[in-house]
């Protein structure tokens, strides 16, 4: 892996607004059907187009073959209309001649079958093969537009994913694993093989954790943690790998076009912290789970935000109605368009981008929402709410580019432990790593603090307060700095299952939970879990509310019991405890509360620092900062409810996108799903 050519920080593209458009497939339409797209783009205020994201089998139709005559026509005309192009690689769906005439681009599954052509994502990243083709591809786009008037941004590949298990992909990760481990005893103790007659004495006994060899039951069932975390390391790592390489290929030609490629928020099979440091930006396809409550498309903002040191991210995608894949595809309703693209921008967006501008007429994204549809019409409501908020943005102009949220409590999101926790076996299958870390974050915001979403390895001293929710394993110099955080006067807050393991996943041979015991001033000797619906009640003083699935018995070693189990054979013994600390304080949460539980103790934590919300009281207003270089400060209202919201005002401000004054005291109102962008004076 070549280093990193950018700071933490990033660079985004310059742009003089928010750019606004997205996926732009003209390839598939004959050039009469570009003109009316261009003409409803104006119509929409779309200024910015990604395009030539799944162009390969058109720009490279044979081996010795390229032909950029209709990328040419595209640019051409996007920079003659006065837009701008996000310009993808092209790289993340393979031409069917290349998969037949090299079978090794072709991915193998976790089963062990070698697939054939078809579907997109479909490339092995170990491949030579793959990643010389890609690489020529990237270097002759590059080379061809760098100096096009067009070009905005690179966009490489397409939502890198999933996982190959073919010989290539075992003998990179042989070699993936001497670069890791330097030799067999090092990674015969990291894998703890003596358990079940598993020592190694030649690297090329080790096989690709699969359905083949120590997995049953799928990818979270495995024999050997150790391994499987290990392959997920290295899957990142080797798409990764792909990245980079088209990148280096750019930069060949292009010194300075920010680069970057469409990460998708809290997805599991990819460690974006590793990915970080080598993206110009960050930027992301958002397509919240259905029925999620606000907090879990925000989370995923503020994950992708944490990427690059705060800066702010591109909205890659989303749908300006419906999508496709899902078995049930409900509408957006009227309203909720304008609102999931100003929560984005409340968050650190910087860019709004749709997936897609035209919906494509065959094949089995038909019915994916889009800008126009199959009729092509300008009057249709999506269309409207398009063009609306297209001229909403073009008005706000520049005032919100580059701003950053001034968090004062973070939230350690950490790939390794949700990959821990949920390959576990015991002690429940039932704790999910999200669920759990987005009660804590969605009690931080319910509450009206703006929370940084950040990797175990981040400057933990811009905060007051740091969230450590089942981080499984814990690593390097950790502990040691979140002690510094509480001895500053800051406050800590982990939970059950946190810092039971080490990088490779043995656990700590020491009292749970191992390098926190001291500054949590507890230890923990059982645990016992529980199916879903067995209920315990715990009592926070007088407050009552009830936990769930896992429950650890707590014992005292200087912390003070904030809430007790009220059932079983631990009935009054510690759920929650608080430990004074230098000048700060360590909170433990030994059981899965419920999300009046959580909301509970993390108030009482962020009240200590003063980070409640001024509109915290309104539990349909989301609220979030964002601070420009010069001191600007914004606070953005979202009402996430079908009703209106009055409430007074907590300072003198003007809203942005109505151009009223308000003076502290007076009635703010939102509409309906409304918005409101305060600068506050
Ligand atoms: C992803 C992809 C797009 C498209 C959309 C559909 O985000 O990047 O190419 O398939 O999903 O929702
Ligand atoms: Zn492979």
């Amino acid at each position: 892996m070549t280093e990193p050519d950018t700071g933490s920080g990033g660079r985004l593209p310059h742009t003089a607004r928010i750019p606004y458009g997205g996926d732009y497939c003209p390839e598939q339409w004959p050039r009469d059907v570009w003109d009316e797209d261009h003409r409803l783009f104006t119509q929409a205020g779309v200024d910015t187009l990604t395009v030539g994201v799944f162009i390969w089998s058109l720009t490279q139709p044979d081996e010795s073959v390229y032909d950029f005559s209709v990328l040419d026509g595209i640019l051409d005309r996007a920079a003659a209309e006065g837009r701008q192009v996000c310009l993808a690689t092209g790289t993340a769906a393979l031409p069917p001649w290349l998969a037949k005439k090299y079978p090794e681009v072709n991915r193998t599954d976790f089963e062990g079958r070698r697939h054939r052509h078809g579907q997109r994502h479909n490339f092995c990243p170990s491949s030579p093969e793959y990643r010389r083709s890609a690489m020529a591809m990237a270097g002759r786009l590059a080379e061809r537009y760098a100096e096009h008037p067009a070009l905005l941004a690179w966009h490489i590949n397409n939502e890198y994913g999933g996982a190959c298990y073919c010989d290539l992909c075992a003998d990179a990760f042989r070699r993936w694993l001497r670069e890791r481990h330097g030799t067999l005893d090092a990674l015969n103790g990291a894998w703890w093989t003596t358990f079940w007659s598993h020592r190694y004495t030649d690297w090329d006994q080790i096989e690709p954790p699969s359905a083949l060899t120590e997995h049953w039951r799928g990818p979270d069932h495995t024999a050997f943690q150790g391994v499987t975390l290990d392959y997920r390391r290295f899957m990142t790592d080797a798409l990764l790998g792909c990245f980079v390489g088209e990148k280096k290929a750019i930069r060949a030609h292009d010194a300075d076009t920010p680069v970057t490629t469409n990460l998708m928020g809290t997805y599991r099979p990819l460690d974006y912290h590793r990915w970080a440091p080598h993206l110009d930006f960050a930027s992301w396809d958002n397509y919240p789970p259905l029925d999620a409550p606000p907090t879990r498309p925000a989370f995923a903002h503020d994950l992708m935000r944490g990427l690059k040191g705060g800066a702010p991210f591109w909205l890659m995608e989303q749908t300006p109605s419906t999508t496709a894949c899902r078995d049930v595809n409900p509408l957006r309703r009227p309203g909720e368009l304008r609102l999931a693209t100003w929560q984005a921008i409340a968050h650190g967006a910087d860019a709004a981008l749709y997936f897609q501008m035209r919906a494509s007429r065959g094949a089995c994204e038909k019915y994916h929402g889009a800008v126009i549809g199959h009729a092509g019409r300008a009057d249709t409501r999506v269309f409207r709410e398009v063009a609306a908020l297209g001229r909403e943005l073009s008005e706000l102009g520049a005032a919100t580019l580059g701003a950053r949220t001034p968090a004062r409590t973070a939230l350690l999101f950490d790939w390794d432990s949700w990959w821990a926790l949920e390959i576990s076996d015991g002690p429940s299958r039932l704790v999910r790593y999200q669920d759990v870390v987005h009660a804590y974050y969605r009690a931080a915001r319910e509450a009206g603090a703006d929370v940084d979403v950040v990797g175990v390895t981040a400057d933990l001293t811009p905060y007051d307060v740091v969230l450590a929710p089942v981080l499984h394993l814990v690593r390097g110099d950790l502990a040691k700095r979140l002690e510094a955080v509480a001895r500053r006067g800051g406050t800590v807050l982990a939970t059950f299952l946190t810092a039971r393991c080490d990088e490779h996943d043995r656990a700590f041979l020491a009292d749970v939970p191992g390098p926190l015991a001291p500054l949590m001033g507890i230890r923990v000797d059982e645990w016992d879990a529980r199916h879903d619906h067995v209920e315990q009640p715990v009592l926070i003083g007088e407050f009552a509310t009830s936990a769930r699935l896992v429950f650890e018995i707590v014992q005292l070693r200087g912390a003070e019991p904030i809430a007790i189990y009220g059932a079983d054979f631990y009935a009054g013994t510690p759920a929650v405890t608080r430990h004074p600390f230098g000048a700060g304080q360590a909170w433990y949460v030994a059981t899965a509360l419920d999300q009046p539980g959580v909301d509970h103790v993390v108030r009482r934590v962020l009240a200590r620092h003063d980070l409640i919300g001024p509109y915290a009281g309104h539990p349909a207003v989301e609220s979030a900062t964002r601070v420009t270089a010069d001191g600007t400060r914004f606070l953005f209202l979202l009402n996430h409810v079908p009703e209106s919201v009055r409430m007074p005002a907590h300072a003198a401000a003007t809203d942005l996108l109505t151009g009223k004054r308000v003076e502290q005291g007076d009635v703010l109102a939102l509409d309906p799903l409304g918005v409101a962008v305060l600068r506050l004076q």
